[in-house]
């Protein structure tokens, strides 16, 4: 059974007649022991209820606190306060569940984000977190449109595999041993055949690998879902458990690869802009008032929803890492040894603050780095006819770094092998994965875009730990 009412974000849009309504939320404020302003997460605003004080029951009035839930039944009223078309003349409050404003820890306040981490479960009912979990329903919604308009399946790849897709040894194992008990074999290592699947495995770290199999069969493929990494970073762009779209494209290449990504990026960013506006505008202002404490130098040049529409309108740079290490190599912060690892020469990995430098003082616009050397890149992708380097890309995004990571694939049997041996990638356990280049082998490409760092750079927010519900990192897996 579901309870007979209207979410307030369709009452917020009725014109009102006095005609009768039922709403549910939950008490943001009560002023005057008069002005209840209701909230059920249908949209930022709160609705206006009016209470009819002088002839309400005083023991019903004081539990009607910050926090707690309540069922109105009311007429639509026009409203003369400012700030709101309508309001609810109530003529029955009902609570559902009492909220100790003693101890209820979210006072109509501001809180630091900080704390508001600290209590993850209840930060929903903030209108910050409120606005960031709609719209980061958006950007997933938006992003399965987009795949399924362009004819692409999307794909479950597994969570417990047997694989490291990166090859960086960034796992999570999954066992169901006793620590206080391994079987061993006769050299003293674990014996993973008496684990439960007979092997050792781990949370994936990627779906590529599954993702390739599927395109070379249906064509065009995506998989979205958890992703996890052991990884020890301590930074505001990483999660230990992250989720990442990956899709995975036969009969294309590199360039066809670049195209679908900044195609992909625009959609979404453009689907919010379109239907998420009170919620940007919200996060917008957000913003604005967080920067007002900082020097003029390190508030950000465009507001919220300027940054997003630049993105949409203008074409993403697209560079070669010879190229940016030209770049960076003459670059101010580079010669006056001004960045924490100075680039000295050619196949150098980049690091965050020299993406953010190409980005955001360099091009001043989204870029997509391509052809990296193939020593720092994983052993799958395509190798260039130079020798040195292989047909990666990324994607750069002001205030972020990178957004998007992908490439051509290796579809040649005989250098995918070779390369995997020189790279220490046990073969024998991949024979699968080696069999799509055996048998039918074709030219594909596919990437992985962090959807984390999408819905970080929408909202606006400076902390990837607060654009999901329940971050993962070292050291925390509360809740
Ligand atoms: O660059 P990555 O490691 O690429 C892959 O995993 C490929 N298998 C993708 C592919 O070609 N199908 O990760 C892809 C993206 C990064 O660009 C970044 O946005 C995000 O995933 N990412 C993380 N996001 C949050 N926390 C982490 N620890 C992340 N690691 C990567
Ligand atoms: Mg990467």
């Amino acid at each position: 059974m579901s309870f007979n009412r209207t979410p307030i974000a369709e009452v917020l849009q009725t014109d009102p007649k006095s005609q009768e309504i039922t709403v549910m939320g939950w008490v943001r404020t009560f002023r005057n022991n008069q002005f209840i302003a209701l909230n059920d997460g249908s949209c930022l605003k709160t609705l206006q209820v009016v209470v009819d004080y002088e002839n309400a029951d005083p023991a019903l009035l004081k539990r009607i606190t910050t926090g707690a839930a309540i069922k109105i039944v009311g007429s639509l009223e026009a409203s003369q306060g400012r700030g709101q078309k309508v309001e609810v003349k109530a003529s029955s409050v009902e609570i559902f569940g009492d909220s100790d404003p003693e101890k209820y820890p979210l006072q109509p306040k501001k809180h630091s984000l900080e704390f508001l981490r600290e209590i993850a479960h209840l930060r929903f009912r903030t209108n910050t977190f409120g606005a960031i979990f709609r719209i980061r329903h958006a950007v997933s919604f938006a992003i399965h449109q987009y795949f399924n308009d362009q004819g692409f399946y999307y794909i479950h790849s597994p969570i417990i595999t047997g694989s490291d897709a990166e090859g960086a040894g960034e796992m999570f194992q999954v066992s169901t041993l006793s620590p206080d008990n391994l079987p061993k074999t006769e050299d003293g290592a674990v014996d993973f055949k008496q684990d439960f699947f007979g092997k050792a495995t781990n949370l994936t770290v990627s779906g590529q690998l599954e993702a390739e199999l599927a395109a070379l069969a249906l064509s065009k493929v995506y998989t979205f879902g958890p992703t996890f990494r052991a990884e020890n970073s301590h930074t505001t762009r990483h999660l230990a458990e992250f989720w990442m779209i990956e899709p995975e494209v036969a009969f294309t290449d590199i360039h066809g690869n670049m195209d679908l990504a900044e195609g992909m990026l625009k959609y979404v960013i453009r689907y919010c802009l379109e239907h998420c506006h009170e919620d940007l505008e919200f996060l917008e202002q957000r913003l604005i008032n967080e920067e007002k404490n900082k020097p003029q130098n390190e508030r950000s040049p465009m507001s919220l929803t300027e940054k997003l529409e630049f993105c949409v309108a203008n074409e993403f740079e697209r560079v070669t890492y010879t190229e940016a290490i030209r770049i960076l190599k003459n670059s101010k912060p580079n010669k006056k040894k001004k960045f924490q690892f100075v680039i000295e020469e050619w196949g150098a990995d980049l690091q965050s603050e020299h993406e953010r430098y190409l980005v955001e003082k360099h091009f001043k616009k989204p870029v997509i780095l391509i052809d990296y050397p193939k020593d720092i890149k994983s052993f799958y992708m395509r190798q260039n006819d130079d020798g040195k380097t292989v047909a990666a890309m990324d994607i750069l995004f002001p205030g972020i770094g990178e957004i998007v990571g992908g490439s051509q694939r290796e579809e040649r049997l005989d250098k995918l092998t070779q390369r995997m041996e020189e790279m220490d990638i046990p073969k024998e356990e991949m024979e699968w994965f080696l069999d799509t280049r055996r048998y039918g082998t074709c030219p594909h490409a596919g990437y992985g875009l962090g959807f984390g760092r999408l819905v970080l750079f929408i909202t606006g927010m400076a902390n990837i730990r607060d654009v999901i519900p329940f971050p993962r990192y070292p050291g925390s897996a509360e809740f």
